[in-house]
């Protein structure tokens, strides 16, 4: 065989590796469009990832590097970090929590933003990125990149209870402005050494110490950017984040003229943007609202005084009436998450359709505490994808139904997004539960939502609360029916 053939095929094999990549993750995020596909779509993007991996290898045996004296020490390093992260994140997608999973989504975002700093910092640290342009992308990449690292952490310990309040101090926009100039002052001595390496400013720290000094301040301002922002507010951070991890990629990518982690880049940094965009519409509200204000902390908002009564009813009875229903809505939120009720939800389900009831899942848009997480939460119980219906598929219905049943929802069925302009939710679409003819609402005592607001909802005439762990009151209101004599079809 023709030897120059040869020493071509890694770079051919590169070639399709990054063209099968590109096509797997567009395909894989198409399918990750619908509930129905969402599931699969995970697999084929899962596969793409692979395939980029594998090709990781192949680069490896290009003619240039082949000459390496460290390949094979680089290679078995790789080899190492896969199974040490891949065994990791095996585990860890196999125990983690439904109720956990924003805070895996924040360490793993903050994982692709360091990456995408530690590849920008071996290019900065081996003086390998040649000319002025490569170098200022290399420089945003890893701005970017640690901003992400270090904000997402603090996520993280945000949403997993390790920091507890946000962090507001006086002048705080200030601060940040200065630490985010510090960092493109630092960034910009890099550029101007790397052409000039007479230059020495900074006190005549050299360039490695500038580059510390550059991720040092990049990794401060990511932590400040973050510590204000309220504990509600993480989901659409992380978003951020995650459009910020995504641009970082990509611009990494660009640098190392990569095609495969270019793709992946610009498909996770638009993803998330839009993500971003969606998220803070659901909530009528604008991203930099979400990154400035205090929303769900002290609101100093005091909603006029609600009329009515809380009006407590056993779940043994809101079960049977449930049954004697003919067309029931459910509304789940948060707090079956929280109390992970979603199979017994559906065993319910399944016991009042076999009385000839029919029933019908409401989703909100930012239910519960992360995108897609009540549909995810059905999926899991096995609920057929036609009973379920999003916030402006079913809001009409609500006034010509029996029961509208709220499971550990709060916010999002909150009037008071309709009618009080002074209410941190004012203007966010809800769903018209208030509107059925009955409507019980399960939860565990007077807690409130995640905005902090007290819900007109639970004192109107139509309203009973059925209190109590979410899971348990499902388990007594199946009992009762069941004692009914009614059998779910198997
Ligand atoms: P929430 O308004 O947070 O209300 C959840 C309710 O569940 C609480 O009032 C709580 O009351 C109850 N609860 C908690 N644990 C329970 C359990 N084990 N059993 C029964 N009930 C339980 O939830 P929501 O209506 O789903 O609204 C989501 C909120 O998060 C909105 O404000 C939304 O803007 C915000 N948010 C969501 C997202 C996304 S993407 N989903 C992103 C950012 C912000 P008790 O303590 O009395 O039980």
């Amino acid at each position: 065989m023709d030897i120059s053939l040869l020493a071509s095929l890694p770079s051919l094999g590169i070639g399709a590796a990054d063209l099968a990549t590109a096509l797997l993750f567009m395909y894989g995020l198409h399918r990750m469009s619908s509930p129905a596909t969402a599931s699969s779509g995970i697999s084929v993007a899962g596969i793409g990832m692979a395939v980029a991996v594998l090709a990781s290898f192949l680069y490896a045996f290009d003619v240039d590097s082949a000459a390496r004296p460290d390949l094979w020490m680089n290679l078995g390093l790789a080899v190492v970090a896969l199974a040490l992260g891949g065994g990791m994140a095996w585990w860890a997608g196999r125990t983690v929590a439904m109720t956990a999973m924003p805070q895996m989504v924040a360490i793993y975002n903050g994982m692709g933003g360091g990456a995408a700093g530690a590849i920008a910092a071996v290019e900065l640290f081996g003086g390998k990125t040649q000319g002025m342009t490569a170098l200022i992308v290399t420089l945003l990449g890893a701005l970017i990149g640690a901003v992400s690292l270090s904000g997402s952490l603090i996520a993280w310990a945000k949403l997993d209870g390790v920091i507890k309040n946000p962090l507001r101090f006086k002048a705080q926009q200030v601060v940040n402005g200065v630490v985010l100039l510090a960092t493109l002052a630092v960034g910009a001595y890099l550029v101007v050494a790397s052409v000039d390496k007479s230059v020495r400013v900074l006190g005549g720290l050299g360039v490695p110490a500038s580059i510390y000094l550059f991720f040092g301040f990049a990794l401060v301002l990511g932590i400040l950017m973050t510590l204000p922002i309220g504990g509600a507010d993480m989901p659409v951070v992380i978003s951020i984040f995650n459009a910020f991890t995504g641009l970082a990629v990509g611009l990494e990518g660009f640098v190392l003229q990569n095609p495969a982690l270019m793709i992946a880049g610009m498909v996770v940094g638009a993803a998330g943007l839009l993500l971003t965009l969606l998220m803070a519409r659901a909530m009528n509200r604008s991203v930099s609202n979400v990154v400035f204000s205090n929303f769900g902390g002290a609101s100093k908002h005091k909603p006029g005084k609600i009329k009515g009564e809380l009006k407590p009813m056993q779940p043994g009875d809101a079960g049977i009436a449930m049954r004697y229903a003919s067309s029931v809505i459910i509304v789940p939120g948060y707090g079956l998450a929280a109390a992970q009720g979603q199979g017994k939800l559906f065993d319910f389900v399944k016991l009042l359709q076999a009385g000839g009831v029919s029933v019908k899942f409401a989703i909100h848009p930012v239910a519960g505490r992360m995108p897609g997480q009540m549909d995810v939460l059905l999926a899991e119980a096995g609920v057929p994808y036609d009973m379920i219906f999003q916030l402006e598929d079913i809001n009409d219905e609500f006034k010509t139904t029996d029961v509208a049943l709220v499971i550990g929802a709060n916010d999002v069925v909150n009037p008071a997004a309709r009618t009080d302009k002074g209410s941190p939710i004012f203007g966010m679409p809800i769903l018209n539960a208030d509107q059925a003819k009955k409507v019980f609402v399960i939860k565990r005592g007077e807690g409130k939502g995640y905005a902090g607001i007290v819900n007109a909802l639970f004192y109107g005439d139509n309203c009973h609360m059925v209190y109590g762990d979410a899971q348990a009151v499902l388990v007594e209101m199946i009992e009762a029916v069941r004692g009914l004599g009614l059998k779910a079809a198997a």
